[in-house]
């Protein structure tokens, strides 16, 4: 039995305003409503309660997730919806649309014997209701998101959402959260006239709709915490997971997966997998690819695509090529690693810009902070800075305190962009020469 079980919304209202402490009008103001409006509630003179008031009075008055259930479902009935009594979180809607289990899953496109652990790691079963999968461009964090979703799928009754927050997207904008929030909203039966304006209010609905149902959230692509922060459900019952290439801070309860590069023997398995290639192609050459491919998934996917286009190369050929111009080799319709990666380029601020430039033009993509400062012609503590960024976008690494890594097609990519405007070439020829190991 919920709190308040068979009483009306107005005797819902007075009796939690009084606990409070409060009169009319000051819930009125606290709510930011107009007290004649809290009146009518209180007296049941309101057949058909507006959304936003309601969930602003039980914010208002501070109630918890079972009171807030107890109100929605008084606020329905004051609705003329029929009214369970066991229901705990139906949206409050004064016209709801029949609920309709969403199921937006994209489809699994996992290889087998690929990200096994990965995969493992993320369905666990565990009381922590938030995974991040965080890597840099192209290691398979959608892939493997989607994957684990369909694995908990049957967890979750109440639907699966996926949720595109273009963190890196081409040619769009990262999402805004009240916009995302919108969407959602309406996915889950609100109707678009009940969507709060305001952002606060459309979290808090959002929260409200999902409390007392079980649901699997992905967020994908985020670009920071403030697309996430509105989108995190509060109650138990959801699951929630995140891929994006930034390091996020993220809630205290989540667990965190730092998705690197494959080892190499699932680094040819998916090579021989997706280019469906001679199965007595010589194994040093399928490696030679491979590892000409960072062992990065995207890059390994757009050259088992090229070899598929072309029938008449073999393995041989295409490692040739790969030797010559990986870049431009990596590339497959709309798909690229330099596009990917321009995408991550292109969210940084200008002085992380220019030092992602410089970087490319080390000689060895592993450096010291030294070699950096140099790199970048400033001090040591100003170049750990710069570096603080480009770390966190996963496009550097720092294997140990101190020390710096590109990746192989990072170090390409950063390489080819132009040299920071005013950097005199006597900079850029002294810093060649400086110790780089
Ligand atoms: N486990 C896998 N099995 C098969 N293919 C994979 C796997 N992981 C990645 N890939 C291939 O690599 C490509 C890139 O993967 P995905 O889009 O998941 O990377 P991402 O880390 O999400 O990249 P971004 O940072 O751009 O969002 C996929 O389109 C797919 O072709
Ligand atoms: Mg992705």
């Amino acid at each position: 039995m919920y709190p308040g079980a068979g009483m009306s919304l107005g005797e819902l209202l007075r009796t939690w305003r009084r606990r409070a402490l409060l009169t009319q009008e000051q819930l009125a103001e606290r709510a930011g409503l107009n007290v004649r409006t809290v009146r009518r509630l209180e007296n049941d003179g309101l057949l058909r309660p507006r959304t936003t008031s309601v969930l602003l009075l039980a914010r208002a008055l501070d109630l918890d997730e079972a009171e807030r259930a107890a109100l929605n479902t008084a606020a329905r009935s004051a609705a003329g919806a029929p009214v369970a009594g066991t229901d705990t979180g139906g949206p409050v809607v004064a016209d709801p649309r029949p609920w309709t289990v969403p199921r937006q899953l994209p489809a699994d496109v996992a290889a087998p014997g690929v990200r096994e652990r990965e995969a493992a790691f993320v369905t666990a079963r565990g009381t922590q209701p938030v995974v991040f999968v965080t890597g840099m461009a192209g290691t398979g964090k959608t892939v493997l998101a989607v994957h684990a979703a369909h694995r908990l799928a049957p967890l979750f009754p109440d639907g699966q959402l996926f949720v595109d927050l273009h963190g890196h997207a081409q040619g769009a904008a990262p999402v805004e959260p009240g916009d995302a929030l919108a969407r959602v909203l309406r996915t889950l039966g609100v109707p678009a006239e009940h969507v709060p304006w305001h952002l606060d209010d459309r979290a808090a609905l959002y929260r409200s709709v999902l409390a007392g149902r079980r649901l699997l959230i992905v967020l994908d692509d985020a670009a920071g915490e403030h697309q996430l922060d509105p989108l995190l459900p509060a109650t138990p019952g959801c699951r929630v997971i995140v891929t994006s290439r930034h390091r996020l801070t993220c809630p205290g309860d989540a667990r965190i997966l730092s998705l690197d590069t494959l080892p190499l023997t699932e680094a040819v398995a998916l090579f021989v997998r997706t280019a469906g290639c001679d199965p007595d192609a010589p194994p040093d050459a399928l490696a030679e690819i491979v590892r000409r491919c960072g062992l990065l998934p995207l890059a390994i996917r757009l050259a088992a695509a090229r070899l598929q286009a072309h029938p008449s190369w073999n393995a041989c050929h295409l490692l040739d090529r790969l030797t010559t111009d990986r870049l431009a080799e990596l590339v497959a319709g709309h798909q690229s690693v330099t596009g990917a990666l321009n995408r991550s380029y292109e969210r940084l601020p200008p002085d992380q810009r220019r030092a992602y430039r410089l970087l490319g033009s080390a000689p060895h993509p592993s450096f010291t902070l030294g070699t950096a400062a140099a790199l970048l012609n400033t001090t040591v503590d100003r170049a750990s800075r710069l570096l603080d960024p480009l770390l966190d976008a996963h496009l550097l690494q720092e294997p140990s305190p101190g020390r710096y890594r590109l990746h192989d097609l990072v170090h390409a990519h950063a390489s080819t962009l132009r040299p920071p405007h005013g950097v005199r070439p006597s900079v850029r020829v002294r810093c060649r020469t400086a110790s780089l190991t």
